[in-house]
């Protein structure tokens, strides 16, 4: 794995490979165990977009390995300005030995993996979101011992979290619906993907697709980006909520995720993101873990 930049470019064994390392740095990190397998090595950060988790995850995770985060905001950069990406790469490429970039187009991240000669990790595009995955399926792998058998529900946008987790969940063999309003189509590389794979199912109808379901999950009706269109999301994902009747749908032992942030009463109602809050904040502290398995994959010699 020379970069990380979507799901798809990657084997079911290097996704298992990085959540079998994360298992490992988290149980050192809980037993005090130092592990600065990065030690001496810089991670630049860039971000064009807003962040909490990614942002402290990152940051707090580079110095547990014994390396140095550089948290760089593009308007800050004379990327901000126009500088090419090209440039700013092959630039960063001569100080850093890790870049990490949130930013908008999935084409700005494959662009700067081109000209640089160091490994890229995409912290979320409008396109895909890779790190949040690992953190979920850590998560769902903790909670429910494996993957086999599993039904994922995922209820919402069409977006770069739909995505990746379809291609996650899919690719270690879960079963995966999605339930979107008419309307919310698949990115055509994404529908590509799914095309006759039989684990994988669109419907308009929340119900339906949250039947039986292991896992349920959700994600904002409006990402970062898509400000202009608020006000009709407001009013096309009326009823894309994770609620008691939904998850009166799913099993009786289902677990929700939701990668934060939560807008509640709009994509999730406070009584449910309340009653599996132990869920959501430990698939949020597992940012932390997949995010070193991440950089030490990528950039351990
Ligand atoms: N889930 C997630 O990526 O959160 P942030 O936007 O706070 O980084
Ligand atoms: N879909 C959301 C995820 C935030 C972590 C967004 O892109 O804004």
């Amino acid at each position: 794995m020379k970069h990380l930049l979507k799901l798809i470019d990657l084997s079911t064994e290097e996704i298992t490979e990085i959540l079998n390392l994360s298992d490992q740095l988290k149980y050192e990190l809980k037993n005090n165990i130092p592990h600065p397998r990065l030690a001496g090595k810089t991670l630049g950060m860039i971000f064009q977009k807003s962040s909490t988790r990614t942002r402290v995850s990152f940051e707090v995770g580079m110095y547990q390995l014994g390396g140095h985060p550089l948290f760089l905001s593009a308007n800050d950069l004379q990327i901000g300005r126009g500088e090419p990406t090209a440039d700013t790469a092959r630039v960063m490429s001569r100080y850093c030995d890790g870049i990490m970039i949130r930013t908008f187009e999935q084409a700005e991240v494959e662009e700067f993996a081109k000209y640089s000669t160091i490994p890229v990790t995409n912290a979320l595009t409008d396109f895909a979101h890779p790190c949040q995955i690992f953190a979920d399926l850590l998560t769902i792998r903790e909670y429910k011992g494996s993957f086999e058998g599993l039904k994922v529900c995922f209820i919402g946008d069409t977006n770069n979290m739909a995505n990746s987790f379809l291609v996650g969940a899919l690719k270690v063999g879960m079963k995966f619906t999605l339930a979107s309003p008419a309307g919310y189509v698949l990115h055509p590389e994404i529908a590509a993907f799914v095309k006759d794979n039989p684990n994988f199912e669109q419907t308009t109808d929340v119900l339906a697709a949250a039947k039986e379901a292991d896992v349920v999950v959700t994600d904002v009706w409006a990402s970062m980006g898509d400000e202009a269109e608020e006000q009709k999301r407001q009013q096309d994902f009326v009823g894309y909520q994770i609620n008691n009747e939904v998850m009166a749908n799913a099993k009786s032992d289902a677990i929700v995720l939701h990668c934060l942030p939560a807008h509640r009463e709009e994509e999730i109602t406070t009584e449910v993101f309340e009653k599996y809050a132990n869920v959501i904040f430990d698939e949020a502290e597992n940012r932390l873990h997949v995010q070193k398995a991440i950089l030490v994959k990528l950039m351990e010699k």
